[in-house]
């Protein structure tokens, strides 16, 4: 049975929500394996509309186990928010629909605050976090004094966990001017939540093992994109986490063996929200008409996405460092009725040509975009279901962006609804 990976290919919002919802009707098993409640991905099933930071965008299909991986940052008071919110909805879940590996790291008010204090710290220049807390919390995973989702089952082990932090938080939050941390308050409400998130919480890699020697099929759930990545993303303009496919395997506990296709998702133009370089961008009439046909605001933090034509080179870029085995191309509906269409084909720096995106900061900012031109078409693409009902000009610029990026398109997507998508390639086949 195939297990499919869904990344990201460009800088997040790519639509991944959407594709991850189609596809799981196909699987057994959703699991997300980085990121926080920093992603937003909104699914539309028949009008309705879902928006999911945190859970994984399989939680609304019922009988189907969702899982939240050691990989992810786990916010237990936003878990609990986003929860309730869903069952407001009329989504069941339960302890047999949701498991949280008990290995996850949880991220605490005070990681919020200390992301937010950065930010507006006068002296450090902004990144435009979403303010969750996401850097924070993930330095303190690497830096061992994470307070994880098993030490809620122990009061001592709590404590001790608690008090390993606030020595470090205490000495930083001097720094930046902000009130020591009130222990007892903290551990308070650590107790408080605890029963809220312990009902869930499972040996995930050892749940999802078995499930894969079941012959059941999972569906690994990335967050943001390619481009926000850790290691290969626009450092320091990046999230805290890997978000490229390897990722799936280290932020579940699967061997990498399990990974039968990657489908890297990507959106027909370019958008990025918060700071950061981006070639391709357009501050022009021509941004933002594509900002306004797609509705490119952010669904965590209401931003303005920036946004550009589509970038090859990134996405070409992308589909290696993730292995993607076949892309979803979304958006394609926001391109109709435009004249002519662009899409980067190199970059030209200093007299030079590149066809990847160079890793120096100085070098990324004086990337000047090559372009090349193809035509555009006036008809409706908009919840198309077929090939048969695309124009010829957009199977065209589709084709094109096949080539430039040297992988081929197993989904189209032609609107927000679950089922205004063309399945070409299915990634579950075996
Ligand atoms: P994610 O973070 O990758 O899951 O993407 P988001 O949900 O943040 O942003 C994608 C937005 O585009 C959402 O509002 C989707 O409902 C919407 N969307 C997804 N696919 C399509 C599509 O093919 N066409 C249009 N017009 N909107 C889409
Ligand atoms: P989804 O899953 C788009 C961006 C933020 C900021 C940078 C770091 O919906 O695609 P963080 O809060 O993670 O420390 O912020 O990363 N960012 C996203 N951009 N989509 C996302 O998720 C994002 N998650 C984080 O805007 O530039
Ligand atoms: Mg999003």
């Amino acid at each position: 049975m195939a297990n499919v990976v869904v990344v990201g290919a460009q800088w997040g919002d790519e639509g991944k929500g959407k594709i991850v919802d189609w596809l799981s009707e196909r699987a057994d098993v959703i699991a997300r394996f980085q990121g926080g409640h920093n992603a937003g991905h909104t699914l539309v099933i028949d009008g309705v509309v879902y928006k999911l930071s945190l859970l994984p965008s399989g939680i609304v299909r019922q009988g189907k186990l969702s899982v939240i991986g050691n990989g992810v940052v786990l916010d237990p008071w936003h878990l609990v928010g986003e929860i309730d919110k869903l069952r407001d909805q009329g989504v069941t879940i339960t302890p047999e629909t949701l498991m949280i590996a008990e290995n996850a790291a949880l991220i605490l008010p005070i990681h919020g605050e200390l992301d937010r204090a950065r930010e507006s710290a006068a002296s450090m220049a902004k990144i435009g976090t979403t303010g969750r807390g996401i850097g924070p919390a993930y330095e303190d995973k690497v830096g061992r004094r994470s307070v994880r989702v098993a030490d809620l089952a122990d009061d001592a082990t709590l404590e001790l966990r608690v008090d390993r932090a606030l020595v470090h938080h205490d000495a930083l939050r001097r720094g930046l001017g902000l009130e020591p941390i009130d222990r007892d308050a903290l551990l308070a409400q650590l107790r408080e939540i605890a029963p809220k998130v312990l009902e869930y919480a499972a040996p995930v890699w050892k749940v999802l093992n078995d499930q894969r020697r079941a012959g059941k099929r999972i569906l690994f759930e990335g967050a943001q994109g390619a481009l926000l990545d850790i290691d290969f993303g626009t450092y320091p303009y990046v999230t805290s986490s890997n978000v490229i496919a390897g990722q799936a395997a280290t932020g579940t506990g699967i061997g990498p063996g399990a990974i039968d296709f990657v489908l890297g998702i990507v959106k027909a133009y370019t958008t990025r929200v918060g700071e950061g370089p981006f070639p391709a961008e357009l501050t022009d009439d021509v941004g933002q008409r594509l900002g306004e046909r797609g509705h490119e605001f952010g669904t965590v933090t209401g931003r303005k996405r920036r946004c550009g034509w589509f970038d090859a080179v990134l996405v070409r870029q992308t589909c290696a460092t993730s292995g993607v085995n076949g892309i979803a191309l979304t958006k394609l509906d926001v391109l109709d009725g435009f004249e002519t269409l662009k899409i980067c084909t190199g970059y030209e720096l200093d007299g030079e040509t590149l066809d990847y995106l160079p890793t120096a900061a100085d070098h990324q900012a004086r990337c000047t975009p090559i372009y090349e031109e193809l035509p555009g078409w006036s008809e409706s693409t908009e919840g198309a279901r077929t090939w048969a009902d695309l124009p010829a000009n957009a199977i065209k610029y589709v084709r094109r962006v096949e080539e430039l990026i040297g992988c081929s398109v197993a989904l189209l997507s032609t609107s927000p609804e679950r089922d205004d998508t063309i399945l070409v390639t299915d990634p579950f086949a075996d």
